[in-house]
């Protein structure tokens, strides 16, 4: 008796998840809607694709069904756009698509922030204000100054460590991520708070790693994962943790002095829980490191495996470094640096599954530069795979994946240098994107590979 209403539930169950996009077709259906392509794993879509090898996945979907096509990952369903202008001149314009419920989510289900204080248009609004107010100008100088002063000391640090013990073997991305992290941390936090996370047990930067993948495995809606991932989710909960005991005007960055106040303002605190401020300051910290420190390895590899980019730049920053006054962590001087700086665009450019993304508000049409339209559901996510373009051979040569470090500097027979996206467009372009630059090129230029 039990077996047949198992089997019952199963085949019911089974059947539900078959049918599921099939009647969500018929009573959701919207003209013009892209090319759908059914995936026969329910709730998880083509997740798996998508994790294992983003970029050679899409960029199949794309060579055989053409510039837009709709795929399910997870439970939601993400619509392909490659076309740069359409997204540009259309997409990001209008204003039935948006990104800050996405946002949202993200931080409700990866983090379980409170989704009241996240919904608020006016703090959403300030928080962006923030980010571009206090990551640019003399901000970004000091924030650099923190980022150089503590990789610095980090490498000290571990030059001691290695006379005790010449034969260390390490993760190389582990190994200089972590000293990625105390310096975004450093810079945004300040050192009290910075120089307390150094030797604990667990490490701040193996809860950090935690934290990274919780984010992951909550926004995914993974079943069970509380108790599967009972020690991720604890780490991540230790983490957040830390912030609670950051003191204010205590060296942290006016970025995060600037967040702190307004999230315990009169106006706003009912809406905040401790957690939340702590989680969201967790995540700030986060969104500065998570994508630098891999990118700032990648660079520092490049660089290595390519003597003549590396002579180069070492002409270029002797050339730019002469006198003892003007000091690395100078923005003016490392923007000056565009040698180096097309070496780390070529980095991100081959090794950065870079998009960007909105989300239908409400069932609305984008009509595309060609005149095709694309019909988009409330809810569809609309993505534009700019990793696409960053690697298409028309633009980057028959072997995309070559490393030119001089790709980006502008040639005299060109008009302009080959553009790439890396820091996403719009509104929500990256405000970290100067310092993440910034801090790249100090990062290489402290851990030396020129000597
Ligand atoms: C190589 C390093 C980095 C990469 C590749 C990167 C990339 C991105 C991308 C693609 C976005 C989304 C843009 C969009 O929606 O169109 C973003 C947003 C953001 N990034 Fe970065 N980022 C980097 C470093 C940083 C750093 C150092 C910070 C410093 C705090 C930072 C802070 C942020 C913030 C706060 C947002 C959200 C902006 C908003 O919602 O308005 N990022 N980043």
């Amino acid at each position: 008796m039990l077996l047949i209403l198992f089997t019952i539930i199963i085949v019911a169950l089974i059947t539900y998840l078959f049918v599921k996009p099939l009647i969500d077709n018929l009573f959701n259906y919207v003209p013009h809607e892209p090319k759908y392509i059914h995936s026969y794993l329910p709730i998880i879509g083509f997740g798996f694709e998508i994790l294992k090898n983003p970029i050679e996945f899409i960029r199949s979907l794309y060579l055989k069904y053409g510039k837009t096509f709709v795929i399910y990952l997870g439970s939601k369903r993400w619509v392909y756009l490659f076309d740069e202008q359409t997204y540009l001149t259309k997409v990001i314009k209008s204003s039935d698509l948006s990104i800050d419920d996405f946002l949202t989510d993200i931080l409700v289900k990866g983090l379980d922030i409170n989704r009241k204080c996240l919904t608020d248009k006016k703090i959403q609004e300030l928080q962006v204000k923030q980010f571009h107010h206090y990551l640019v100008g003399d901000e970004l100088e000091i924030l650099n100054k923190l980022v150089h002063d503590s990789l610095i000391q980090s490498m000290k640090f571990d030059a001691n460590l290695l006379t005790n013990n010449k034969n260390k073997i390490v993760n190389f991305f582990d190994f200089f991520g972590e000293f990625m992290l105390f310096a975004g941390a450093e810079g945004l936090f300040g050192h009290s708070f910075t120089s307390k996370q150094q030797n604990t047990t667990p490490s701040f930067y193996k809860l950090f790693q935690d934290f990274d993948e919780a984010y992951k495995l909550c926004f995914m809606n993974i079943p069970f994962r509380s108790i599967l991932y009972k020690t991720i989710l604890h780490n991540r909960n230790e983490f957040i943790k830390k912030f609670s005991f950051l003191k204010l005007n205590n060296g942290e960055s006016k970025l995060i002095n600037a967040r702190e106040e307004l999230y315990r303002s009169n106006e706003y605190k009912h809406l905040f829980r401790e957690y939340d401020i702590n989680g969201l300051q967790a995540s700030m910290l986060w969104a500065a490191v998570s994508n630098t420190a891999p990118m700032a390895c990648w660079s520092v590899v490049d660089l290595l495996l390519h003597p003549q980019a590396l002579e180069a730049v070492k002409q270029e920053l002797n050339e730019n470094i002469s006198s003892s006054s003007i000091l690395i962590y100078d923005k003016d001087v490392l923007s000056n640096l565009k040698i180096f700086e097309s070496c780390l665009n070529e980095s991100m450019r081959r090794v950065r599954n870079a998009t960007s993304t909105r989300q239908a508000m409400v069932d609305t049409t984008i009509e595309c530069l060609d005149k095709t339209k694309i019909g988009l559901r409330k809810g569809d996510m609309l993505v534009y795979p700019a990793f696409l373009k960053n690697l298409d051979p028309n633009l980057f040569g028959s072997n995309p994946y070559g490393y030119k470090y001089d790709r980006f500097v502008k040639k005299p027979n060109q008009a302009k240098a080959p553009s790439i996206m890396i820091f996403g467009c719009g509104t929500h372009t990256c405000p970290g994107r100067f310092w993440a630059m910034n801090e790249i090129k100090i990062f290489c230029t402290t851990v030396d590979p020129f000597s």
